[in-house]
């Protein structure tokens, strides 16, 4: 098994039987955020008018990670044409369900983003969208598929609009996890014989990836790495950005 899936597994499952609607609910009781008014909704609303786009209804839109919906539902909202995947059935189930109680239209599918760098391209768009999935995938090579994938799929012109968590200084050591400075990757401990795939030994315990939380520096370097342009890149704990296609 992937070491991204069962925890996500679990999440969607602990969402279910509590009756909560999106990911935040599980680590935000202070209604801060909801499922209408989600983390990332004031940037896209500062950011999509600044967008060079065709009018909503012929611009198409690829969410990856799209969990319950939020985003890719008030794209829908806003009139352009979305696509959405995750790698969880039972968000994609959840995400169905809040699509047609908004009366919104969105092609949700369970994928995972990382298999997709070697799919056949079946469409492009013009907006490729990542709301704080890409902190989940933590190895290079995989980050890498992620990013050949977008790629692959973004029509010239169109763009790569991420928002993810970035490297906080002072989070390095909490209880059940281990954090590799020189990587920004977050090790999680999981039980002696856990079938895994990247699963190491740390300190004579086992833990396998969990997060990968870098500076924003280095984010920006990565995509730049990646063959992104780096359009714009604010915030300190989580991070908003938008890229472009770079020129080859
Ligand atoms: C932090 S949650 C954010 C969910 C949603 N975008 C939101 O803002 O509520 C990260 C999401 O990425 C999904 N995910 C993680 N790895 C993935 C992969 N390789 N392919 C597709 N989705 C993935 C998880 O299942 C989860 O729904």
């Amino acid at each position: 098994m992937r070491y991204y899936h069962a925890e996500h597994e679990s999440a969607y499952r602990r969402i279910g039987e509590l009756g909560y609607t999106q990911w935040n609910d599980l680590f935000d009781q202070s209604g801060a955020w909801t499922y209408d008014y989600f983390q990332n909704r004031a940037f896209l609303e500062w950011v999509l008018p600044r967008l060079d786009l065709p009018p909503a209804d012929a611009t198409r839109v690829l969410e990856y990670g799209c969990g319950t919906g939020p985003a890719a539902c008030f794209m829908a909202g806003r009139g352009f044409q979305v696509e959405a995947i995750d790698l969880i059935p039972e968000a994609i189930t959840l995400a169905r369900r809040m699509a047609e109680e908004r009366g919104v239209r969105v092609a949700f599918r369970v994928a995972d983003i990382c298999a997709l760098a070697s799919d056949q391209v079946s469409g492009r768009y013009e907006i490729v969208l990542d709301s704080y999935c890409l902190q989940s995938i933590v190895t290079d090579e995989d980050r890498g598929a992620v990013f050949a994938a977008v790629q692959a799929r973004l029509k010239p012109g169109g763009y790569y609009v991420i928002s993810t968590a970035l490297r906080t200084p002072g989070r390095n050591n909490e209880p059940g996890f281990y954090y590799d400075a020189s990587t920004g990757i977050y090790y999680r401990e999981v039980p002696a014989g856990t079938v895994a795939d990247h699963v190491v030994e740390i300190d004579g315990r086992w833990h396998i990836p969990h997060r990968r939380h870098i500076s924003a520096d280095a984010l920006r370097d990565e995509l730049v790495a990646a063959g992104f342009q780096v359009m714009s890149l604010e915030g300190s704990e989580t991070g908003d950005v938008v890229c472009c296609l770079g020129t080859p």
